[in-house]
């Protein structure tokens, strides 16, 4: 009989599954706004990045709640080397006591740290704490934290044609043989699934030279909400905003 009282476990418990097939497997998300929110209330944009990073931590335990495996998320362009020298020096400092201060709650969740981009055009510091936490975090598998720093996307593809071309030379590959599997193989982490949700902060329709090849597929969300506004009410949002899209893959289905 039906209750409005005691509802239909049968059901809660399909509702319940049919949410879990639809929460994102690896999310993306391009961290902006930073600046913007430290300058609307007259603070340096050193202040900004400071927030973000408190951004990063919640919305990074709140991929552990949801079971969201792959959080891929950009914290340094290769074109943001082109800022002043101050705010350059100020976000990889911001980024070494991150590490720093984050190493024991990675290994609280079990989280495996990751990078993507040119490890060495960072400062030597900053570098070894990279390698320190992510060779301390190495045999985690349950939840993946992957920064892009330094990071370019065209310079991804660029060294994996390099890659691709040097074994041609050799006489190990064949050009006719070469399948869009090759050149992913030679993409900075070959294993990590593409992102199924890619987020941009701050309201930029854009995309900034980030995961090109990765994102073919991705399903978009763009918040007008600042990188350290964005917490776990609005991801949250964006999850939910994800799992009613239907991703059709060039099927009519
Ligand atoms: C994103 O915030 C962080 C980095 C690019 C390092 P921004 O610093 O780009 O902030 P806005 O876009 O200037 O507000
Ligand atoms: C993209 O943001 C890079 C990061 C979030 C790290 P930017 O602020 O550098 O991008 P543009 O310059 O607005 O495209
Ligand atoms: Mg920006």
């Amino acid at each position: 009989m039906e209750s409005d009282v005691f509802p239909d476990l049968g059901k809660v418990a399909e509702n319940m599954s049919d949410e879990k097939q639809n929460m994102p497997h690896h999310v993306a998300i391009i961290m902006d706004g930073n600046g913007r929110w430290a300058k609307a209330r007259g603070w340096p944009r050193l202040k900004g990045h400071q927030e973000g990073a408190n951004s990063l931590r919640a919305i990074l335990r709140a991929c552990r709640d949801h079971g969201i495996k792959y959080l891929t998320v950009y914290a340094f362009s290769s074109e943001n080397w082109v800022r002043p020298k101050s705010e350059v020096s100020g976000l990889m400092n911001l980024l070494k006591t991150f590490l720093r201060k984050q190493e024991h709650e990675l290994h609280e969740n079990k989280v495996r740290l990751r990078m993507i981009g040119r490890m060495a055009d960072l400062p030597a510091a900053v570098q070894q704490e990279l390698e320190r936490v992510m060779a301390a975090t190495a045999h985690y598998t349950e939840h993946h934290l992957i920064l892009a720093l330094s990071y370019g996307s065209r310079t991804e593809i660029t060294e994996a044609c390099r890659a691709i071309a040097r074994e041609v030379k050799a006489g190990q590959l064949d050009p006719e043989k070469i399948t869009e599997q090759t050149v992913a193989q030679q993409l900075y982490l070959p294993d990590v699934p593409d992102p199924d949700l890619l987020i941009r902060t701050s309201g930029e329709m854009r995309i900034s030279n980030f995961l090109l090849w990765q994102i073919s597929y991705s399903e978009l969300y763009v918040t007008p909400v600042f990188w350290p506004d964005f917490r776990e009410q609005e991801f949250a949002a964006a999850l939910a905003d994800y799992a009613k899209r239907h991703r059709r893959f060039g099927d009519i289905k």
